[in-house]
């Protein structure tokens, strides 16, 4: 593997680089036209994300228009519940829904873990023919949701706010919760794993729901799942971004990945302090690609500033929200390449 960019994996793994490399989250999507044209194409959301020629295609996308130095595989952390034998639609303007949810033992045991790969080969193959398209011009993330993210819509069936569904059965039969999340964790490692094989040089494991656990809840139930994939994948950098868990941050600086995503809820300095030996990535305030041009090569400078430029990865505290001006987006990333 040669790739001509490869700053995000150098500083993933803690060398030197010439300069800070950037992407964000939700890179490729509904921000972009040419997105838009093709989701069209695909009719839905899930049509798209199974379509692996359509799938690279939004994937290289940002790449090409925005100038990112990283692509990010199109899919999302909702085909792990659904490979396991949960389906779920996603509905326009509301977002995800799981028709059948796990509530019981029975539930859990029914539960598919085998050949994890074939059911998501649409993703690995989304992967090689991304890993085609770009011809090492840039690497390629790959990703799953963190287990106890997934308990949380596999639990309650669908997005809320507090996800009080899911967090019951943490409190009323903990040890139920326990084979579910070891259950996720095994599927998710397989997954990953796969992954990798077909091309994904760095994983991200998304822990979107971290934040709505107390201290003590997150070291019992979402700590010892995202240790045990950090230590099954070897192959290549793990990064760690558990939204909202700023209460968690020391304990996530020890785990065995290379790289650990902040929101902006988490202040720089601080978190280098907590996170002493790794690489961090983040955490502008997606809303600020909501000011003018000056503003956001004001903020992006400031936070460059205050992260340093080794061992730091750039990119927003969250996925960019779909109506900001994908020139607003552009702007981010080139005051980063140009700082
Ligand atoms: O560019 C990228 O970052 C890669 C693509 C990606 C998607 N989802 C595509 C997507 C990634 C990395 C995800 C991860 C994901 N999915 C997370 C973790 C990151 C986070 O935001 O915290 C979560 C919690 C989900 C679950 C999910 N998917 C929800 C709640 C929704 C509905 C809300 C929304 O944004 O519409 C989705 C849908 C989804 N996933 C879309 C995209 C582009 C929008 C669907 C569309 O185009 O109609």
């Amino acid at each position: 593997m040669n790739l001509k960019n490869d700053l995000l994996l150098r500083a993933a793994r803690g060398e030197q680089v010439e300069r800070v490399p950037v992407w964000t989250m939700r890179q490729a999507g509904r921000i972009l036209k040419e997105y838009r044209e093709v989701r069209e194409k695909a009719g839905s959301f899930i049509n798209l994300a199974k379509s692996p020629e359509m799938a690279a295609e939004v994937t290289i996308q940002p790449v090409d228009i925005l100038g990112v130095d990283a692509a990010i595989i199109f899919s999302d952390i909702l085909v792990v519940p659904e490979a396991m034998g949960l389906p779920y639609e996603m509905i326009e303007k509301k977002g995800p829904l799981f028709p059948k949810t796990v509530k019981s033992a029975k539930d859990v045991e029914d539960l598919n873990t085998a050949h994890i790969e074939e059911h998501l080969s649409y993703v690995i193959d989304a992967i090689r023919l991304t890993k085609k398209g770009l011809e090492d011009r840039v690497p390629l993330i790959g990703f799953a949701g963190a287990p106890f993210t997934i308990l949380c819509y596999m639990v309650e069936g669908h997005g809320s706010k507090t996800f009080s569904e899911a967090k019951k059965m943490l409190y009323t039969e903990p040890e139920l919760a326990h084979a579910l999340l070891q259950k996720i964790t095994d599927v998710t490692i397989a997954y990953l794993k796969a992954q990798v094989r077909a091309g994904a040089n760095l994983i991200q494991v998304f822990d979107s729901w971290a934040g709505i656990l107390s201290p003590a809840q997150y070291s019992a139930f979402a700590v010892p799942y995202i240790q045990q994939i950090c230590e099954a994948i070897d192959e290549v950098p793990v990064t760690v971004f558990a939204k909202g868990a700023f209460f968690a941050r020391k304990e996530i600086g020890q785990l065995a990945c290379e790289v650990v995503g902040l929101d902006w809820n988490m202040d720089i300095q601080e978190s280098r302090a907590l996170i002493p030996t790794k690489t961090l990535q983040g955490n502008l305030d997606p809303c600020v690609l909501y000011g003018t041009f000056s503003q956001i090569e004001k903020e992006t400078k400031a936070m460059l500033k205050a992260f340093g430029k080794q061992r730091y990865i750039a990119n927003l505290g969250h996925g960019v929200y779909p109506d900001t001006d994908p020139e607003k987006v552009k702007c981010f990333i080139e005051t980063v390449q140009s700082f």
